[in-house]
């Protein structure tokens, strides 16, 4: 293959390097592409834009392809644990035994919050929305450990991330409580990850809660299958923040407020007001999915697209199967669960979403496991950050080993130079 690309602009011909992946993805480097010729590319939605090289997460959308770290997440999602992938996606490699053990005992560590921070909680006001809640006291947390604002060794940034994706969960479920003007419960020092936060969510006192431990597991799953995306919405911004130096607290703060949109992380909570709507309107799937292909109502239908996945959404396809598998079990009759698989066969069959590209993505089916794990709609988007933690510390971490400050450009379109006018002289 050629090692560079010949672009030809204005009188000029510059060779343009190519780059290539592992897996054999192209890019040309466009690095020097200003100094050399004036000219910048744009891309609006960076749709087309590689922002970094990595060694994190491969995605190959049109054959549905994920992979953390080289392995398949279909592997992981039937052999793994969220902590173990946790584990891969920051340092690389599977753990053995012992080093497993050592970074488990470290959630168990790390998982109380200082007593200082529980005041945080008491002064959102009711029905602050828990995303709101998740990034500010994530941010505070930065003021309790100011040992862990600069990470210059691994030991500091085992420290930091531990107790960022322990403490995560334990934020998640006060806001929780406090909202509902329940007592706080603290974590369980022998409840493993996915039991603990639903122990610190339902238990009440001297009546601790016992999940199925179906129930556990598929929350567990739902956590292992967030963990990393490689450059969404949300861990672009956690490397942008990461990029200026800024501490691993504040990075991750920012992501939150990034993957809080309903285009993002936000899609669980707007798929399950969707069906609740189809339901409480009694509207037929096929004249709901009219309304979404008229475009003049400005509905989409949630859960379904992906910028990179134009095939099919492999994280989709676990959900499904162990939404059903959940639901089944447990024997529990969704009626959201019918409209869903309803709105996907329609969806599916029409040229409208068929031309498109537009399949059910991770968010789709992941709602109506939670609201099986009895978990209200608002908490969804924060069950999504809390999966998504070890993906952008192992992100944040790699971007910290570049000197170079994320910086796009643009292209002015606004008012050429004018000059001031006072007050009285403007029409
Ligand atoms: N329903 C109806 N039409 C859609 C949808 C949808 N969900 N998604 C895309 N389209 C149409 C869109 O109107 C456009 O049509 P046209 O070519 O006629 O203008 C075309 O498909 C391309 O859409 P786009 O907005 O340019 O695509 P994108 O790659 O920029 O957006 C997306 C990707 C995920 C934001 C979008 O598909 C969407 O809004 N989906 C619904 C929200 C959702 O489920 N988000 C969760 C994504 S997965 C979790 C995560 O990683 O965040």
């Amino acid at each position: 293959m050629a090692e560079t690309a010949s672009l030809n602009i204005e009188d000029k011909t510059v060779e343009l390097p190519i780059v290539v992946g592992s897996e054999g993805e192209k890019a040309l480097d466009i690095s020097k592409l200003r100094a050399e010729t004036g000219y910048i590319t744009l891309d609006q939605g960076y749709g087309n834009t590689g922002s970094c090289q990595s060694d994190i997460t491969f995605i190959d959308g049109d054959k549905g392809i994920l992979r953390y770290r080289g392995y398949a997440i279909e592997d992981l999602a039937a052999n793994s644990t969220f902590i173990e992938t946790a584990y891969l996606l920051i340092w690389g490699e599977l753990p053995s035994e012992e080093p497993l053990k050592e970074f488990s005992a470290l959630f168990s560590k790390h998982q109380m919050l200082r007593e200082g921070i529980k005041h945080h909680f008491n002064l959102f006001p009711p029905n602050s929305p828990p995303m709101a809640v998740l990034s500010s006291v994530l941010n505070a947390l930065s003021c309790y450990y100011p040992e862990l604002m600069e990470i210059e060794d691994e030991e500091t940034f085992t420290e930091a991330s531990a107790r960022i994706m322990s403490k995560v969960r334990t934020i998640a479920a006060y806001s929780y409580r406090q909202q509902l003007g329940h007592h706080i419960e603290y974590p369980h020092p022998k409840k493993k990850f996915a039991e603990n936060f639903l122990h610190m969510m339902f238990s009440q006192p001297y009546n601790e809660f016992e999940p199925d431990p179906i129930l556990v597991k598929a929350l567990d799953l739902i956590f292992l299958l967030h963990a990393d995306h490689e450059q969404n919405c949300s861990t672009s911004t956690v490397r942008m923040v990461g990029s200026s130096e800024a501490n691993l607290f504040a990075s991750v703060a920012a992501g939150v407020g990034a993957l809080w949109g309903p285009l993002h992380g936000g899609a669980n909570v707007a798929v399950v007001e969707m069906l609740e709507r189809i339901s409480a309107e009694n509207l037929s799937v096929s004249d709901f999915v009219s309304q979404v292909k008229d475009k003049k109502a400005g509905i989409r239908l949630m859960g379904f697209g992906h910028r990179v996945y134009k095939n099919f959404d492999p994280r989709a396809n676990i959900i499904k199967k162990s939404c059903e598998e959940v639901l089944a079990k447990l024997h529990i009759d969704d009626p959201m669960l019918d409209i869903a698989k309803e709105l996907e066969a329609v969806a599916l069959e029409d040229e409208y979403f068929i031309q498109r590209k537009l399949y059910p993505n991770v968010d789709f089916y992941s709602g109506v496991i939670l609201r099986a794990l009895g978990i209200p709609k608002e908490m969804f988007t924060v069950i999504f950050a809390i999966g998504r933690m070890p993906g952008w510390i192992a992100q944040w971490y790699e971007e910290s080993k570049s000197t170079k400050i994320s910086r796009p450009r643009q292209i002015y379109t606004g008012s050429v130079e004018r000059t001031y006018q006072p007050i009285g002289e403007r029409s």
